[in-house]
């Protein structure tokens, strides 16, 4: 398949400190990418950059086949993007401002109304955005990144802030994206989102790139052979992680299993374990 996100040596700098520091990567058609990493690693000056808000100092990248600076008004007619920031008129209506967006990449009225049943806004339709929960208006803001039908869906922190129900709902229509062939590339601090949603994830440490693969290939590099076991003994919760290439381990393992309650075995660990070894240290 196609890559649909090129990235090549992306490298941004803010006075003396490189933001993003020689960063590359690719992202396939279809691909749901996560770009994970704590706060002021990067991520959002990565996204700002391939979506022509800033301009990389050194580096290139491309996006649906056109370069982001020399090709970025082709290029920007093939993304859609949800950022942080509030890109919504307040005072307009759900509609209105999905109409609006509409308007700006001349895409038929039809676009609005599937973007409006997609997420579930029909009741919500004739509101003001001001009026709307963060939720609601985090949809609307999917919604009006919809309209123009993009290859390629960039979203920063889609879900930060959102209650577990909200943030499912915005799974669900990632996922259905994904279904369509929607290239997406999505940033969270949530290992747990990215772990079950993300077909790949690149981990990003103080601009650079640290780690880029599935998450169970991240997990299960780091994990190597191991089983992880909580169990009820004697009135307490006991927990243990144990090699399984320890002479003891089946030894062990054979009495939990057999004379305690188990609460919990598994063989892997969590795209959190491997997150917070390669990115120790800094900010949460
Ligand atoms: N416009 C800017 N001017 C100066 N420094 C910036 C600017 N934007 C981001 N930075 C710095 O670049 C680093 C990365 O920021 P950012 O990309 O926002 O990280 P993230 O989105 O991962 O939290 C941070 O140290 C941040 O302070
Ligand atoms: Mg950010």
């Amino acid at each position: 398949m196609p890559a649909m996100i090129e990235v090549e040596g992306l490298l941004k700098r803010f006075g003396q400190t490189a933001a993003v520091n020689d960063v590359s990567f690719d992202v396939a058609e279809g691909e749901l990418f996560g770009l994970l990493g704590p706060n002021g690693a990067g991520k959002t000056t990565t996204v700002r950059m391939l979506t022509g808000l800033v301009r990389p100092t050194s580096g290139r990248a491309s996006v649906a086949g056109c370069d982001v600076v020399h090709g970025r008004q082709a290029m920007l007619r093939e993304i859609g993007v949800v950022f942080e920031l509030p890109a919504l008129y307040p005072r307009l209506s759900v509609e209105e401002n999905l109409h609006l967006a509409r308007a700006l990449h001349g895409a038929p009225r039809t676009n609005v109304e599937d973007a409006i049943g997609r997420l579930g806004l029909e009741p919500y339709r004739q509101r003001q955005v001001r009026s709307l929960s963060k939720g609601w208006r985090q949809r609307t803001m999917v919604a009006r990144a919809l309209v123009s039908r993009p290859k390629v869906l960039f979203l920063d922190e889609p879900t930060s802030g959102l209650d577990p129900n909200a943030a499912r709902l915005l799974h669900d229509v990632l996922r259905s994206l994904r279904q369509e062939g929607v290239t997406m590339l999505l940033t969270t601090h949530d290992m747990v989102e990215a772990a079950q949603l993300c077909d790949r994830v690149g981990i990003l440490s103080q601009g650079k790139l640290v780690a880029l693969d599935t998450p169970a290939h991240l997990i299960a590099a780091q994990q190597g052979r191991r089983v992880r076991i909580r169990w009820w003994e004697g009135g307490s919760l006991r927990e243990a992680a144990v090699p399984l290439d320890d002479a003891g381990a089946p030894e062990l393992l054979l009495r939990v299993l057999s004379q305690h309650q188990v609460l919990q075995i598994d063989t892997t660990g969590t795209l959190d374990d491997v997150y917070r070894r390669l990115t120790s240290g800094e900010e949460a």
